[in-house]
Formats: structure tokens, sequence, C-alpha cells
């Protein structure tokens, strides 16, 4: 089975490329996930087609996210999101993974899986075994009547239109939307208050504005970039929900770039990884204000004491010391539930821009496939 996107649809217009002309569409693509679905008091989401009731939706003990590649990051935010707003323990694993394991999972588990394309064969074989040991399955996908899609018992569709850079972006970000409305939504089910769910609908709604004003940081992003797109390795770094967005970094660098890049969750960098810091391995920080800022700061020292270079993505709010970092590029202050996706922009157009003063072919990258369809 095939998708055939609307070719109108998937014309480059004024870009250079379609992962640049997907970056700058994220503000329209993150309304479009939106459009419809919130309810009318303005507290929670709505979703059509779940073929759940609430009623059911309560007796789920646990949620267990399969996916590969970008959309399995998707995962892990959801993970960290329906944990913290909805109280449910969730477990997230690689598909090609879970479909040869023969993991004990509880008999109130429900089972999604998250693909852009709905054709991924890793994914789609997971999901063909969960449904066979008979769990309720849904889809969180982009393309209408794809495969996964027709074979999962409901689901959400992203609604952000054709994706076709082989990099994902705007699905990417697509995906945490919509993860983050399905932790809104679980959460009232259970015991996210009125008035929580209030912020939370108003910081979602906010979203696409402030995706626009990080994207007016094109320019200075690119400057930050081609002064590091001669090095070879890289370490994205970040702590709790920016620990996906580290390794969503590293992907994206390593895909379209072919540098070597690794995402950690930065306090592991003691145990391992620090080891490779040097001049010539710089990191990028993701850093938001909270709690745990400055856990990160100590972290940003410690690689700056071994005279690793630090590029800092931070939230408004972070009191960074003065010239402690070498480069820095600030999102909005926001809502914890959108920071994964404020964040991810300046990582996307950073990546794109390396790539670019690589000589790279971003939107085609060397022995990739938009839609990976063998095992
Ligand atoms: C992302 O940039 C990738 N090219 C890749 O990891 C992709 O996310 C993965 O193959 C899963 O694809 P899907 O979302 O279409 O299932």
């Amino acid at each position: 089975h095939k998708v055939d996107w609307d070719t109108s649809e998937s014309e480059l217009g004024s870009y250079s490329h379609f992962m640049e002309k997907e970056i700058f569409e994220q503000p329209n693509s993150l309304m479009n996930g939106m459009r419809g679905r919130f309810s009318d008091d303005g507290s929670t989401a709505v979703f059509g087609g779940l073929n759940l009731t609430p009623q059911e939706l309560r007796q789920i003990d646990r949620i267990l996210f399969l996916a590969c590649g970008t959309a399995w990051h998707s995962c892990l935010v959801a993970e960290y999101l329906i944990e913290r707003f909805a109280r449910i323990p969730v477990e997230v694993e690689y598909a090609s993974e879970f479909r040869y394991r023969n993991s004990p999972l509880d008999k109130n588990t429900l089972v999604i899986a998250i693909s852009q394309s709905g054709e991924t064969i890793d994914t789609l074989g997971a999901l063909r075994e969960a449904k066979r040991k008979g769990y309720r399955t849904l889809a969180i996908n982009n393309s209408v009547g794809s495969t996964i899609a027709r074979e999962s018992d409901g689901g959400i569709y992203q609604h952000a239109g054709p994706e076709i850079g082989v990099a994902s972006t705007k699905a990417f970000t697509s995906q945490i939307m919509i993860c983050a409305m399905l932790a809104l939504y679980l959460g009232r089910l259970r015991d996210l208050s009125y008035g929580d769910g209030v912020d939370i609908v108003k910081a979602l709604k906010q979203v696409p504005e402030q995706v626009h004003a990080i994207l007016k940081q094109n320019e200075k992003i690119e400057a930050i970039a081609k002064k590091y797109a001669r090095y070879e390795d890289c370490l994205f770094l970040g702590r709790q929900l920016m620990f996906p967005i580290a390794l969503e970094g590293a992907l994206k660098l390593k895909e379209i770039s072919y540098i070597h890049a690794e995402g950690y969750p930065a306090a592991e960098m003691k145990h391992g990884p620090i080891a490779l810091i040097c001049e010539e391995c710089p990191s990028v920080f993701l850093a938001t204000s909270g709690e745990i800022f400055q856990k990160s700061l100590a972290n940003v020292q410690e690689v700056k004491a071994r005279k690793g270079k630090v590029i800092c993505i931070a939230t408004a709010g972070c009191d960074l010391p003065e010239g402690l970092v070498d480069d820095i590029v600030i999102v909005p202050e926001c809502h914890e539930i959108v920071q994964p996706i404020l964040m991810s922009i300046p990582i996307q157009l950073f990546s794109y821009h390396v790539a670019l003063a690589r000589g790279c072919d971003v939107d085609k990258p060397r022995n990739l496939a938009k839609s990976v369809t063998v095992e």
C-alpha cells in the first residue's frame, strides 16, 4: 500500500528544500493538529476516533508505546507527559524489538503505535503482534488511510500534511502535540483539575505563535551552525523532557550531516560519555527553567571545565551566568507541556544548516528511505 500525497501540496514554493519548507510549516501543522480538538469548556482535548469510551479508558492500567526512529522519540516524550499529567504508567519499546520479544503485558494495557507514514514494517509487525495477543491498539499517524491506521482499533490523525524530507521535522512536533493533548485528555479523565486543564489548553493554543517567533531566529542559528559544521562529533544533552529531544537532535544531525552525534540525559555524562569531551567535540545543551535547571547548569560547567564548546538552547527563564556558554539560542518561556515542541525547532534548524554547510543532500540523505517498508 502506498500513500499518494496531493502533489500540489508537495511543491517547494520559495523554499530550497522540503526539510526547510517543513520546518517553516510548523506553525500551521501544529495548528491543524489542534483544530476542533478542544472541549467547549476549554479544559480538555477531544478525539473523534479513539473508539474507546471514557469508562473503558479509565480501566487502563498501563500504556505501551511502539515506534521506530523519530517516532520512538515522540513516544519517550509521551512517556514523560502521560506519567506526569495522567499518572498512568507508560512503557516505550522499539517496535522492532517488541515484535520478537515475549514481553509479559498487563491485561489492561493499551498499545499505541506512532508512525508518520503508517507503513513502517517494524511498527506494523509490532502492532499486529499486539493485536494477535488481544490488546486494544491505537495509532497516532500522519498518513490518512495508511496500513497502520487501518489495522489499529482506533487512532488520532496528526493532520500535519505531507512530509517529503527524509528527516522528520513537522511530523515529530505534531506527534508531540498529539501526545500532549492525549496526556491532557487522559489526565482529565483522572485527577487533573479543571484549572490545570484550562492552563494546558491555553499553553497549547499559544504554540503556533511561539514556534513562529523561534523561526525568526533562523539566521542566527544558521550563523551558529556554520561555526560548528567542521566538527566530526557532537553530543546532545538534556534532562527529563529534554532527554528525548537530545536524542532527536543527535538523530537529526547524524542522518543529514553524517556527523557522529549522540544524545544523553545530561547527568549520564559522568558515567562514560564525558571521556569524549575535548576541544574537538562540541555539546548542544537543552536547558529549561524549572527545578532541574541548576543541575543542568552543573553539567554545562563540567563540559566547559574540559574545554568542550557549548551551544545552549534555553528557555527565556534560565539564568545562565554571563560567558558560560559559547553560543546561545533562547526560546520563549512556556508551560512545561509545550517545552519539547519549542525546544525542537532550534535543533532542526541547526542540523539543517550544518548539513547544508557540509554540502549534504538534506532531503535525500545517503542510505535512508522516507518510509522503511522492509525489515
Ligand atoms: C526520522 O528523521 C527518520 N528518517 C526515521 O527515524 C523515521 O522517523 C522512522 O523510520 C519511522 O518512520 P515512521 O514515523 O513513518 O514510522
